[in-house]
Formats: C-alpha cells, structure tokens, sequence
C-alpha cells in the first residue's frame, strides 16, 4: 500500500500586528489578562482586500516551492476554514483559481480548530488508496472582521487571530510517514463554541423578522470554561491514542504541535505527557488563535527553527469547535 508523508510547508499572514494594548484601546481588557490567561502578545489583522482564499494561496505557493514540486503535479486541493469567502461556493475552488491548477477536485472542511487535521486524515487516506500523489491542504482564516470587538465579546476576541497555512502531502517513497490519523467529534456540545447566523437557521428574512440590532448572533459565542475542560481532556486522550495505536510512549514524541487555543492548554498538556521543553513547539504569543491555519503556520515556524529534522516522531493534535479533536502522528 502506497504510504503519504507531508513534503512541504508553507505559511502567510497579514503584515498588520495587533498587540494586545491595541485591544486596550477598543475594549475593556489588558495586556495583563490577556497574557496571564492565554499566553498571546500579539496576533495579525487583514487589512484591505485580503481573503481567507488569497491568504490561503500565498501560503500554497510557498509550501509547493519547498515540496519542490510544480503546482501542475498538485491532483486534489482540500481546505480548512471556518471563515470562507463566501457562503458558496467553497473557499477550495477559489484557491484553485487563484493558482489556476488545472482541474483537478476541491474539496471544503468545516472542521474548525480540527481542520487541518481532519485534511490530513483525508489526504493520507487518498494517496494510501493509490487515488492521487500531490495533495495541497490548506487551513486559512480571517477571524478580525467577524468579531465582536467591543467589550461584550473581549473573552472572544482577544484570542483570534488572521493567518493561513498549507502543506503538501505526497506520496512517500522513502522512511518519512503519516503513521495514523485520528478524528472525533461529539454534536451534542455544538452551540458552545459557534457563529449561529446567518445560516439556515437563521436564514436573511429570518434574521430581519426576529430584529436582531446589536447583531448579537452574527459573533462567536464561546462557553470559556467548559471548552477549556473539554480542551485539555480530549487533547490527552487523542494524542494517546495515535501513541497507543504505533506503540509509542510520550517519551518517544520529538516534537508536539498541538492546535494553539490558548499557551496554558498546551502547557497543561505538556505537563500531561511530560514532555521537555525542546519537545514541544507554541507560537500562539505571536498569532493568537488562527483555528485551521494554526497548526501549519506552528509546523512551519518549527520547521524553520530547526527544531523538526528527518526521522523525528512529530505528534499533531487539535482540539475546536463541533466538538471536534483529532490526532496525526508522522515520522519525518
Ligand atoms: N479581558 C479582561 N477580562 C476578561 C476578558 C478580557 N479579554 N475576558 C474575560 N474577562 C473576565 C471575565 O469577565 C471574568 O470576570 P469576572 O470573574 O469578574 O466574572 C474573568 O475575566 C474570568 O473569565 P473566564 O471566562 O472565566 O476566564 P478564563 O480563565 O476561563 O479564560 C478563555 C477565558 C481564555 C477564553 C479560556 O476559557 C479559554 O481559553 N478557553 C478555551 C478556548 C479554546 O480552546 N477554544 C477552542 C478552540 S477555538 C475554535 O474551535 C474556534
């Protein structure tokens, strides 16, 4: 059976820094709480006519120049993203526009924080069942225009940020592997972490009728604690799982990436696995939350650092909205 490993990655995000004392001027919140509670510094906000699809090629482009390979090689696009262009069509098919990739498949995935895995899993089940070799996964998201930036949202906002990210994964005729991907999800938990309008629930005329002034709806609506709770368990649970599923321990992970929500999850879980400082890789200070995008643009500043090399175990794990969480474990 045809293997997959990840051949290259890229990463984009808009030049405009937000620092947290920016926030302080439009909302009732510091650069103390918001470092204390989540770890962020800073996080980018597009600005002019930049889309989630542009920021989305801008990171394709550079990750199919480190596969080292021609985006005429690329046969199938998948995308990540909770804030697409448009309603319809996906954000998959401007993308391929915008590279002006032959015809080849796009596909969606409204996966949230659990989006570029869930990509992956994709993927890597392609390319095993021999159906394509050059896969272009994309995570991008604009959350800045979508926020509620006054002092109702601050618990919200002050976390998100505008970012994109891409890998390509390809057939792989040597040691490096995706090992195992895997995903969940539990429904039931849906509206604590959502953007409920509008949608078809709450379609244009409905929306209209109901009165909905302050626009309440149209923000993200996030139930802190309890995702939190959720966050650290299920995050545990799934990387075991792909540990469990290869016969690995903690100690054998290289390198942990996990989905950057907040610094103190992914130190909680740090402390979880007992996993070394040199084994665990965050830039959530820099980029906030960036859901799709955040773990490639983590992979790629990693891989930048030096800190991934050939023939590490590189653990993957997301955790977000739906509830969705999975897991991806690699052999570089
Ligand atoms: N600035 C100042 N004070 C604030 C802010 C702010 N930005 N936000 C909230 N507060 C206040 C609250 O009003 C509250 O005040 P009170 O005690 O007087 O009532 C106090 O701070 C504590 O609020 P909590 O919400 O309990 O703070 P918490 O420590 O839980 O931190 C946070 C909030 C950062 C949102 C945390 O709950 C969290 O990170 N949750 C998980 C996020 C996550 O993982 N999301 C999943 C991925 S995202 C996705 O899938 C789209």
């Amino acid at each position: 059976m045809p293997k997959s490993k990840i051949k290259g990655v890229g990463f984009y995000v808009p030049d405009k820094v937000i620092k947290n004392s920016d926030l302080e001027e439009i909302m009732d919140t510091s650069d103390e709480w918001i470092q204390e509670r989540t770890g962020i510094k800073e996080r980018r906000w597009v600005e002019g006519d930049l889309t989630t699809s542009l920021m989305g090629t801008y990171a394709s482009k550079i990750a199919i120049k480190n596969a080292k390979i021609s985006k005429n090689d690329i046969d199938f696009i998948i995308f990540a993203t909770l804030s697409p262009d448009y309603f319809f069509p996906g954000s998959g098919v401007l993308l391929q526009k915008n590279l002006q990739i032959k015809e080849v498949g796009a596909l969606d995935i409204r996966n949230q924080c659990s989006g570029f895995i869930y990509g992956l899993s994709v993927a890597d089940q392609y390319i095993k069942s021999g159906m394509y070799e050059n896969i272009l996964v994309v995570g991008s998201e604009i959350h800045s225009g979508g926020l509620d930036k006054s002092s109702r949202g601050r618990s919200v906002s002050v976390i998100f940020g505008d970012g994109a990210g891409a890998a390509i994964v390809s057939k792989s005729n040597d040691e490096s592997e995706i090992l195992s991907t895997h995903l969940h999800s539990e429904g039931k938990f849906a509206e604590e972490l959502a953007v409920i309008k509008p949608a078809t629930t709450f379609w244009i005329d409905k929306i209209i009728d109901d009165g909905d002034e302050d626009g309440e709806g149209f923000f993200p609506k996030m139930n802190g604690n309890f995702v939190f709770k959720n966050a650290v368990k299920r995050f545990e649970e799934v990387i075991f799982e792909s540990l469990n599923h290869n016969n690995y321990t903690s100690k054998d992970i290289d390198m942990l990436i996990t989905h950057q929500a907040n610094l103190r999850i992914s130190q909680y879980i740090q402390k979880k696995l007992n996993i070394d400082d040199n084994n665990i890789f965050n830039n959530i200070m820099s980029y906030g939350n960036t859901t799709a995008a955040s773990i490639p643009i983590a992979l790629y500043e990693a891989l930048k650092k030096n800190k991934i090399k050939r023939g590490d175990l590189v653990c993957l794990a997301a955790f977000g909205s739906g509830f969705t969480w999975a897991s991806a474990l690699i052999r570089w």
